[in-house]
């Protein structure tokens, strides 16, 4: 249950889906930006979560860069793996729950047989990004009432995130024909439904892992075809290859979360992730008039 009368501390305030907590909190939310503490100097966390003394922590903060933390390890390490054993240590001194937010980048080996993957499944995360947010579990974990939340493909912040939406639309209206991988398999998710998720799990006093995504699975090219067709842009768009795309870091092949574990709370599946996009477009329609660039 969610307490009315105590804060629940949100960090990463102005991220995308820590912004959606705070909205949904309303009051109750506390909002922690980079300028209330840096999430690098973990010494200042256990200080800030004296100060404020929530009953839940939900850490929305992250190191995202996932192309750069290839050249940065040890400050990807440090703001997504050292940060959260701080939270962890702080939330088990003020009795609170730690939610931590994690990611399908944890499963980046092929599967035999592609088949959402499970809690339960072994990790095997590649490339630096991946591996701190599995050491950022890890460290979630010590919490004793702890919330880990894997999820996949965030996107819905608002035009002035840019997410794989707001790049596509970005382009789309620049170009006519685009080239997206087609190899990725995994389920692209809104922040509006995934922070409604995590909230009823809190609701319901539910602590471990959860994976909490949209439902249906996609690839990266079929999501954005369905961007152009949802918004009505002519844009042709080719199929490429993982491994022409070449990207600094590795990308997960097939990373479709098994969301049945979720399921058991009764409320059914997340919509589907075309439902999802949809809702998200319809909210972007004005500033698409005026055009993306210039907004
Ligand atoms: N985006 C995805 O596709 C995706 C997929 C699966 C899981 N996740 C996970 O979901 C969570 C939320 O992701 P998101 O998409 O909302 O990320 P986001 O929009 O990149 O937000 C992350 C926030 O963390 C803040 N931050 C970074 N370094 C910091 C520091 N040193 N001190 C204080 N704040 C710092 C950033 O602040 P600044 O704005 O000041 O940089 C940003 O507001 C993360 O844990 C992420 O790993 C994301």
């Amino acid at each position: 249950m969610i307490k009315s009368d105590a804060p629940i501390l949100v960090t990463g305030a102005a991220g995308q889906l820590g912004k959606t907590f705070v909205r949904m909190l309303g009051d109750q939310a506390i909002g922690c930006d980079r300028a209330e503490f840096d999430l690098s100097s973990p010494d200042s966390i256990l200080a800030a979560v004296r100060r404020y003394r929530p009953q839940i922590v939900i850490n929305c903060g992250a190191y995202t860069a996932v192309d750069k933390a290839e050249t940065e390890p040890e400050l990807c390490e440090t703001i997504n793996a050292a940060a959260v054993a701080a939270f962890a240590q702080a939330c088990e001194e003020q009795d609170a729950v730690l939610v931590q937010i994690s990611t399908d980048y944890v499963f980046g080996a092929q599967p035999e047989v592609p088949t959402p993957w499970q809690e339960s499944d072994a990790t095997a995360p590649q490339g630096q990004y991946a591996k701190s947010k599995l050491h950022g579990e890890q460290a979630a974990a010590a919490a004793p009432k702890h919330l880990i939340v894997r999820t996949c493909g965030l996107y819905g912040g608002g035009p002035n995130h840019v997410s794989f939406v707001e790049k596509m639309l970005q382009l789309g209206e620049q170009r006519t024909h685009l080239r997206v991988v087609d190899d990725q398999r995994c389920t692209p998710s809104l922040v509006d439904d995934v922070a409604a998720a995590v909230l009823q799990l809190l609701e319901s006093d539910s602590r471990g892992l959860f994976h909490v995504v949209n439902d249906g699975e996609t690839t990266w090219n079929e999501f954005a075809q369905e961007i152009f067709r949802i918004v009505g842009y002519e844009v042709q768009v080719d199929p490429i290859s993982t491994a022409e795309f070449n990207a600094p870091a590795p990308r997960p092949s097939y990373s479709v979360l098994d969301t049945a574990k979720f399921q058991t709370l009764g409320k059914g599946p997340l919509p589907h992730w075309k439902d999802a996009l949809s809702r998200y477009l319809t909210t972007l329609r004005p500033i698409l008039a005026e055009g993306l660039q210039t907004s």
